[in-house]
């Protein structure tokens, strides 16, 4: 069998790893626009080290190195200064504000695509050179325990085909709402009504990457919304702040004679005398 040639891999190297802890510290404060507002997926990965993560292991370290049947690589002055170059790429990479940054993404990906055209060349002469070493089609990406998606999301935008899959349907829902759905619609003009009262604000010809779905759903969002407040909204009645609460409860003074709505409602129901016949010791009779 012949060997696949592979230059060391930049994250097998180096990394600047305090530029890409502290961005992903910071993205855990980070309440809109977050997958994690989508739902609270327990592990999930912070976005800044998955999509440093994915880069590092996408480029090839500038290093010399031989050995394996091949040569690859700059001196070392030269590969620092590379490294270095890279480092500035991660650096900018992993902050919350360049998650759609297309130049900063677009940068990223060229230094992707070159390595996988270095590793292609380097492969030129393997046996099953068209189907591993396309120059043009950079390889898949698969995540077989994708939990909240972090990685493959990742993935797919530094360019990557990318292929999520979980034990556990929740995590499955996510990834699809994530990663599967939006590309589908993507450039898509929305379709839902316009919620009376609100202009169309965002008079727009275009609708890049995912705003025209994302559009869409806060219509049928706030159809829904409207739908089910004709419905149930009598269920769920606001409160009048009387005088008699405010005496026990002096902080609301200020709120005094307004309606407030309510943010929790505990539900409670007995069953106990609907069991028929009782059962003697279950429930204390
Ligand atoms: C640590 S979580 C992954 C977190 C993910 N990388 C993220 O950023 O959110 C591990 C995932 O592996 C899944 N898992 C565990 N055993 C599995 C199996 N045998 N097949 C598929 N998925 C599995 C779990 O359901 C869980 O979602």
């Amino acid at each position: 069998m012949t060997s696949i040639k592979s230059p060391k891999k930049l994250i097998e190297v180096a990394l600047p790893l305090d530029d890409i802890n502290r961005e992903a510290a910071r993205e855990k404060s980070i309440r809109h626009g977050h997958p994690s507002t989508l739902h609270l997926w327990w592990a999930r990965r912070p976005l800044a080290a998955a999509r440093a993560v994915l880069f590092a292991q996408m480029v090839n370290d500038p290093g010399y190195q031989q050995g394996g049947g091949f040569k690859y690589g700059v001196n070392k002055e030269e590969a620092a200064r590379r490294r270095e170059e890279l480092f500035d790429i991660i650096r900018e990479l992993v902050k919350w504000e360049n998650t759609n940054n297309e130049s900063v993404l677009e940068r990223a990906r060229a230094e992707i695509r070159k390595s996988w055209r270095e590793v292609c060349e380097l492969n030129r002469g393997h046996p099953q050179v068209a189907e591993l070493f396309d120059p043009d089609k950079l390889p898949a990406f698969h995540d077989p325990f994708a939990g909240g998606g972090a990685i493959p999301l990742e993935a797919q935008r530094l360019g990557l085909e990318s292929y999520a899959s979980d034990l556990n349907p929740v995590a499955v829902l996510i990834n699809k709402a994530m990663i599967e759905i939006p590309p589908k619609f993507a450039g898509c003009t929305p379709v839902g009504p316009i919620p009376e009262g609100e202009k169309q604000k965002k008079m727009m010809d275009t609708w890049p990457g995912a705003t025209g779905l994302a559009e869409d759903v806060h219509r049928y969002g706030h159809w829904i919304r409207e739908q089910a407040e004709k419905r149930i909204g009598h269920l769920y009645p606001k409160v009048r702040i009387t005088k008699e609460m405010v005496a026990e409860r002096p902080d609301l003074k200020q709120y005094e004679g307004q309606e407030l709505t309510v943010i929790a409602w505990l539900w409670a129901r007995c069953v106990f005398h609907a069991i028929r016949p009782p059962v003697p010791g279950l429930f204390g009779r």
